[in-house]
Parts: C-alpha cells; sequence; structure tokens
C-alpha cells in the first residue's frame, strides 16, 4: 500500500516534468533547438530566455569545483582513488554534500563528476581521479557521492563512459573489450549511477570501443544507456570527443561540448531539412536537457550556500584520514612519537612540497596548501630537511642540449603578420635599437626549445626574463615575469620522465619597452651532494621519504611510468645503504614499482593525493594522533613482467586488446595464484583485527554472512571486513572471487562486534551475451571472509535455483 503510493507520487512527479518539457519544445524554434545542443561559453548551457532559462554554468569535477576555462581557487579534495580506499560509504555521500556546498556558492549548476573508469593499468594518467579497480567499490563510491551532491540540488555527470582507461592517443586508440568485460566491469559504476543515483548526466568518453568512437556509439549510448539502464538525463560529450554531425547526432548525443563544432545549426539544418536527422531526433535532445534543468530546478535560482563552507575542510581532513594506507610498518618503525626526541631527517620533493593534487582537469587549485614537512613541522618532531641545493643559474642559462629551438612571432598591430625562426636560441633581447623581426610595435609570440632528458627526475628550470613574459612547459606550470624595468631570475622545479619529448617554451606578449629572454634547464643536483644534508641523514634516527608523482608527471592528457622517477629511488638507494629506518610517503594514483625497495624500508605509507587538509591528516598518521584505517582501492603488482598488466599496455597500432577480459586487478592475481606486491583491500592499522565465527545463511533472495571481529591490540582502531564470493569450481576465464560487500567499523582496544554483510542473490550473476541476460547459476560457491582481497576464511554454500534477469 505505501509502496503503491510511493510509486505513484513518483510517477506523477515524472509526468509533471514531462508536461513542463513538452509545452517547452513546442515554444522552441528549430534554429534554438540546433543551437542549443551545443555547449555555451566553452563551459555552459546556453540561456534560453523565450524559456526564461539563464545561463547554466558546468564546473570540473571531479575532486572539487576547478572552475571553468579558468581555474579558480576551491577545496581541493582527496583524489578519488583516495575515496575509494576509505570503504567508508559515509564518507562517500559527505563527500558528494560537500562539493555540493561548494559548487553551489559559485553558482555551478553541473558538477563533471565523478570519474568511475576503472583502474586497469597502473600506467593510466587518470587513475587518481577515478575510484580504483572493483567494480563494486567504484560503485558504492559513485552512488554516495552522486546522491551527496545532487542532495544539494547539483547535478552530477557520470563520467567518461566508456572503457577510457589510459590517456596516450585517448582521442584515437580504441580499447577492444567483450561485452561480458563491459557489463561486468566496466559499466557497473555507470549503470548504479544511472539506476540507483539517477544522475542528471552522463559524459561520453574520447575513445573508441570496439572500433567506434564513444561519441557515436550506438551500443553504448542507445542500447545500453537508454534502452536498458532507462537514463533520461542529459549524455553530454567529453571535451571535444564528438567527430561526426550525422552519427553523434543519430546515435544519442544530447550535448556536444564545449560547442556545436559538429553539432553547428548550419550542418545540422540540411540535415533535418533532408530527414536525414529527423527533428523528432532533436527533440528528444532538448527533452533530455530540459527535464534535467526542471528536475533539479536550475530554471530559477540556485538554493543559496556560503562560499566555501567551513564545514567542507573537515570531509576534506577526514576523507584523507581514512583513506591513506599504510601499507608496511616493520619493527613499528610508525608511530613516530615526537615525545622520544628522535632525530627525523625529510626528504624527497613530495616531502618538502605540497602535493594535494595530481594534473589535468581534476587539479584544482587548492584555497590553501602546505607540504608534508609543514604538517610535521607542527607536531613537535625533531625534524632536518634535506633540501636540493639552489641551482647554478649560469650554468642552466647557457644549457644548449636542445633537439630543436625555434621563435614564432606575429604582429598583433593592424596587420597580422607571422614570423617563424627555427635554430635560434635561448637567449634573446629586443630593444628599440635592435627591433624583433615584426618590429617593436605589439607583438607576441614564443620561443620554444625540445628538449628530450636522458634520466628521469627533477629538474631545474630557470628563467631570466624582462617585460611579460611567461616560462613553462607545454602550455601549464608557468612562471610569469612582469618586471618591465629589469630582468628578473625566477627558478621552477620540474619533472621530467627520460625519452620524452618536452617543449621548454617564454611566451610573450609585448606592447612597450625592452624585451629580454633567457631561459634554460638543469637536472636538480641531489640533496645529498651537500655535506651538511649527508651529515643530517647519517645522524637521523628515521628518515621519511617523499615520493612518487605530481601534476607534472601524473595528469590527463598522458600515461605514466610505473618506476619511481631515477633522482627519487637514488634517494631511497642512499637511506638504505646507511641502514637507516626508512618512512616512505608515497603520492600515485595507482601502484608503483616499490618492490626493489619493499624489503630494505621499514614503513610505505601510501599517501595518493591526500587534498589540501592531507599533510595534516598524514603528519598525524606518521604521529600516532590518526590511527591509519585505508585500504587499497587497486592492488600494487610487484612487476608488470609476468602479469596482465605487461600485456595490456602499451596499445598496438590504435588497438587496445582487453584481452584478460573480466581478470583486472585482484581478479587476476587470485585466479592465477600469483602474488601481488599489496594486495586489494589490504591495508595495516596502529592496532591489530581478528575475524572469526563466521556464518552463513542463503534464502531465495539474499546470502546473508556474519563474523565476528575483535580488536586484538592496544589502540583504538576501525578495520574493513570484505565479503567475496566465487563459485566453487571457477570455469576458465572467470575470476576466483569477486568483492561482493564490506563493511568498515570502528573498534576499542580489546572491543568485539559482529558484521554481517547482506548479498542480494542477483548480485551474483554474470552476463550471458548470447542471450541477453543476467544469469545467475545454481551450484555450490565459497564466500571468502577477511580484511583484504587474501582473507583466509572459506564458507561454501549452495544456490539452489537458476535465475536469469534483464539487464
Ligand atoms: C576531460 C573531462 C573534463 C573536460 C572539461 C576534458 O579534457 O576529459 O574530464 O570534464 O575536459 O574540463
Amino acid at each position: 500500500m505505501l509502496l503503491t503510493a510511493v510509486l505513484l507520487s513518483i510517477s506523477c512527479y515524472r509526468d509533471a516534468f514531462d508536461d513542463r518539457v513538452e509545452a517547452a519544445v513546442r515554444k522552441l524554434s528549430l534554429e534554438r533547438k540546433l543551437e542549443m545542443i551545443g555547449g555555451y561559453e566553452g563551459f555552459d548551457i546556453m540561456p534560453v530566455p523565450e524559456l526564461g532559462l539563464h545561463k547554466i554554468l558546468m564546473n570540473d569535477g571531479p575532486l572539487g569545483v576547478r572552475g571553468d576555462n579558468e581555474s579558480r581557487p576551491a577545496m581541493a579534495y582527496p583524489a578519488g582513488v583516495c575515496l575509494a580506499s576509505t570503504f567508508n560509504p559515509v564518507l562517500f555521500h559527505e563527500f558528494g554534500t560537500a562539493v555540493g556546498r561548494d559548487a553551489l556558492g559559485r553558482g555551478v549548476g553541473i558538477l563533471l563528476g565523478p570519474g568511475v573508469n576503472l583502474s586497469r593499468i597502473v600506467q593510466n594518467g587518470r587513475n587518481f581521479e577515478y575510484m580504483g579497480e572493483d567494480p563494486f567499490v567504484a560503485s558504492r563510491c559513485a552512488v554516495g557521492m552522486i546522491e551527496g551532491l545532487q542532495g544539494q540540488g547539483v547535478v552530477a555527470t557520470v563520467k567518461h563512459y566508456a572503457a577510457n582507461n589510459h590517456e596516450n592517443d585517448r582521442f584515437r586508440d580504441s580499447s577492444d573489450v567483450s561485452e561480458r568485460a563491459m557489463r561486468e566491469l566496466y559499466l557497473r559504476a555507470f549503470e548504479a549511477s544511472v539506476k540507483e543515483a539517477h544522475v542528471g548526466a552522463v559524459m561520453c568518453s574520447y575513445n573508441k570501443l570496439n572500433g567506434v568512437y564513444a561519441s557515436e556509439n550506438a551500443w553504448l549510448l542507445k542500447d545500453v544507456l537508454r534502452h536498458d539502464w532507462g537514463f533520461n538525463g542529459i549524455l553530454m560529450s567529453d571535451w571535444g570527443a564528438v567527430h561526426s554531425t550525422e552519427g553523434a547526432a543519430l546515435n544519442g548525443m544530447d550535448l556536444e561540448m564545449p560547442s556545436g563544432r559538429n553539432f553547428d545549426p548550419k550542418m545540422l539544418r540540411p540535415l533535418v531539412t533532408d530527414g536525414k536527422v529527423p527533428e523528432a531526433v532533436i527533440d528528444g535532445k532538448i527533452r533530455h536537457i530540459l527535464h534535467t534543468i526542471y528536475e533539479f530546478h536550475l530554471d530559477g535560482p540556485l538554493p543559496k550556500a556560503i562560499h566555501d563552507d567551513p564545514r567542507n575542510a573537515a570531509v576534506a581532513r577526514r576523507i584523507a584520514e581514512e583513506g591513506i594506507v599504510l601499507l608496511q610498518n616493520n619493527r613499528k618503525t610508525l608511530p613516530i612519537n615526537p615525545a622520544k626526541g628522535e632525530r627525523i631527517a625529510v626528504m624527497g620533493f613530495n616531502a618538502l612540497s605540497p602535493v594535494p593534487v595530481a594534473g589535468g582537469s581534476a587539479e584544482i587549485v587548492p584555497l590553501h596548501q602546505e607540504s608534508l614537512l609543514d604538517a610535521m613541522n607542527r607536531t613537535g618532531l625533531r625534524l632536518s630537511a634535506l633540501r636540493s641545493k639552489d641551482p647554478d643559474v649560469n650554468a642552466a642559462l647557457s644549457f644548449n642540449g636542445y633537439t630543436r629551438v625555434e621563435t614564432d612571432f606575429s604582429n598583433i598591430d593592424g596587420k597580422r603578420s607571422f614570423k617563424r625562426i627555427p635554430g635560434g636560441s635561448t637567449t634573446a633581447d629586443w630593444t628599440d635599437s635592435s627591433p624583433s623581426p615584426v618590429g617593436m610595435g605589439s607583438f607576441r609570440g614564443q620561443v620554444v626549445a625540445m628538449f628530450r632528458p636522458k634520466t628521469s627526475g627533477a629538474y631545474w628550470l630557470v628563467s631570466k626574463c624582462q617585460g611579460g613574459v611567461r616560462v613553462g612547459i607545454g602550455w601549464s606550470h608557468s612562471v610569469v615575469h612582469d618586471d618591465i624595468a629589469k630582468p628578473t631570475v625566477l627558478k621552477q622545479m620540474v619533472f621530467l620522465t627520460a625519452g620524452k619529448d618536452y617543449d621548454l617554451s617564454a611566451r610573450f606578449n609585448h606592447t612597450s619597452g625592452d624585451i629580454h629572454i633567457a631561459f634554460g634547464i638543469l637536472p636538480a643536483a641531489s640533496p645529498l651532494t651537500d655535506p651538511k644534508n649527508l651529515a643530517a641523514l647519517k645522524a637521523a634516527d628515521k628518515v621519511v621519504i617523499g615520493v612518487g608523482f605530481n601534476p607534472y608527471l601524473e595528469s590527463e592528457g598522458t600515461d605514466r611510468p610505473f618506476q619511481l622517477p631515477q633522482d627519487q629511488q637514488e634517494l631511497i638507494r642512499a637511506a638504505i645503504l646507511l641502514k637507516k629506518r626508512v618512512i616512505l610517503v608515497v603520492n600515485s594514483g595507482a601502484g608503483v614499482d616499490l618492490a626493489p625497495f619493499a624489503h630494505d624500508v621499514d614503513s610505505i605509507v601510501q599517501a595518493w593525493y591526500a587534498g589540501e587538509e592531507g599533510a595534516t591528516a598524514l603528519a598525524e598518521i606518521l604521529t600516532g594522533k590518526i590511527n591509519p584505517s585505508g585500504k587499497l582501492a587497486a592492488s600494487f603488482p610487484k612487476s608488470l613482467a609476468g602479469t596482465y598488466y605487461a600485456d595490456a599496455y602499451p596499445p598496438k597500432n590504435g588497438h587496445v586488446a582487453y584481452s584478460e577480459d573480466l581478470l583486472i586487478g585482484y581478479r587476476w592475481f587470485d585466479t592465477k595464484g600469483s602474488q601481488p606486491l599489496f594486495p586489494f583491500g589490504f591495508g595495516l592499522s596502529y592496532t591489530t583485527f581478528k575475524i572469526s565465527r563466521p556464518r552463513l545463511t542463503v534464502n531465495s533472495s539474499v546470502v546473508s554472512v556474519s563474523a565476528a571481529i575483535q580488536n586484538t591490540g592496544a589502540r583504538e582502531g576501525a578495520d574493513v571486513v570484505q565479503t567475496y564470493v566465487g563459485p566453487r569450481v571457477v570455469a576458465n576465464g572467470f575470476p576466483l572471487k569477486e568483492l561482493k560487500a564490506f563493511h568498515k567499523l570502528s573498534l576499542r582496544a580489546g572491543g568485539m562486534a559482529v558484521v554481517t554483510m547482506k548479498i542480494p542473490v542477483t548480485a551474483l550473476a554474470h552476463w550471458n551475451t548470447a542471450d541477453h541476460r543476467w544469469h545467475v547459476a545454481k551450484g555450490e560457491y565459497f564466500a571468502y571472509v577477511g580484511d583484504s582481497s587474501q582473507g583466509a576464511i572459506r564458507i561454501p554454500f549452495r544456490i539452489a535455483k537458476d535465475t536469469d534477469y534483464l539487464p
């Protein structure tokens, strides 16, 4: 009775929107409808005065509210993989709520997140944005985040749909994946976002799926998203992901971003007139856009919100506290007790400089930031910071080992002229007596030097410039020389990978006065070349080394190596050689090659990118004020060789064969009986836990698993009880087991609790491609219970009958 009433009210609610949408569509001319399906001003949905609609702002996403074409300061939350590693659904939801408050405070109606592509390979430059390797965890994270965000009235956009699991050549490569792996792994979190969380928008990905661009893939967009899942919201393209007008228009795309380049009314109108793209198809897109606008009340003023609500920092802090993972802690090296007065040496860029986020469109400019060292300085520890020596400016400026240097000019005085001078140098002076090739009026341009480093690691990019000159690498990460009276020297540490080509550039914009340019590059000297630092290291009782990546090295648009940069490896080796008790703190979005050091260092803390509150959280974990409780949301392989990772990447001839099929991450390790360095779901605490007394009951709809968990150590802490399920006899190509439930709980020292996890029988289904349905096979199964994917308790059970259900 109650259920009928609820269902009735939901369907009336929906009808109310549908009526408004129909009335609105009737008011719009074809011209206006064609305009509305292209993005506006690079990030937004255009205003529609005849419907009384103002412009609707969209912002990246997913790790905070970055801004649009321009990044503006906002709370930088921990990476998605850190959120996932909390295994705490309360935090998934609170994260969405907090980001929703940030969005409302900035007038943003649509947030471009969450990102739910699975961490299939460690090299993917965007793993940090996503929620690890497991579709169940990613689904719980996405649903919580979307419900929190949309609960604030902000539309979530789940992205990148689908199988965009690496970055190099993402505009070109085809992910070749079986339908079964798509349904069981790569689409799961999207499906949950649509069916459970009623996400308002979906963003397609750049790549091709089985040879067809995601932006015009009829199977992905029409058959699965619209038909099977009943998605009724906005399907937008990733920025520049549309490659055709007719194909994208007919195959489901509603909104081309950042503008209607292919959905240009001039190109669409003739197709509509010819009947190739029926007007009804355009109306369908307008319906999806308007339905979402009305449903989320984006047609009126957004709810009022405090700009940068102070509650948000606490949410960011808790995610960091619960998502950072203690991977190894030999000889109880951690926590470091400040009262003991031990001498602690701190080295490595990632400990000495703030690294709250990685790079790309998810890179938030933080409201404030500090390094791990800054945060450790507040804990009362006895610290010495081992920094690299400042670079020799003259040596850097006279470097000339570039593969190519060229200078481009364009005159912006009246007639435009363009000049390129190849073979130039990275030093230039233009004055009234020595004018530039386009004169000394208003001109702009750039000196570009191509550099291919021989070793990976930290470099100093040194510049000495006068006038409006911006020096950097590629189009980002630059410093600005704005003194027009005299040259100023600026130094920035940059991170480069051996063998890759980098564009070092000085971009200038000249209106008056002299312009002087000089820049160059030099490997950053190891801090240990400084005898003071070496002495401090020798004298230290413990050494904290901050290693890993940063926005230069791990970013949207490119993939990154498995290995740590060479200069970092050398620091670790030096500390090991000196027989120090080494604590490695690692920033990365997925596994890195820690096996060469794991035996010789005592502690390893996986810090991901822990957001702007992360340094405090880390310092408190290192000193024991916070007891770590994060669990790896992605496996850390020992090496790539000998695993599916070695075949999974790089792509060959524009194709990525997902030949491991269902066996990604722990599914591969467990099924093949191969041991990763650190397994999925694993993470240590400063206390210990014991799981015992497993019980299992099963009826026709639910498998119910319970176990007792006891805190067997001396301090309060939290653990995550995990239940995996697999068939007793594993058919070829199937995973041994898959995560089906988890429960995080905190226990006092000695405390005990019984945890019960309910798994719907339908969650045991596999996709049957031939019959186009989910199938739960009757027969014998095992449930595996523990606090990682390698949990030791195995409980047999039986499913009494076969069940099939439609997608
Ligand atoms: C990214 C998207 C992002 C968009 C807008 C694209 O390059 O792939 O995730 O939302 O840019 O910044």
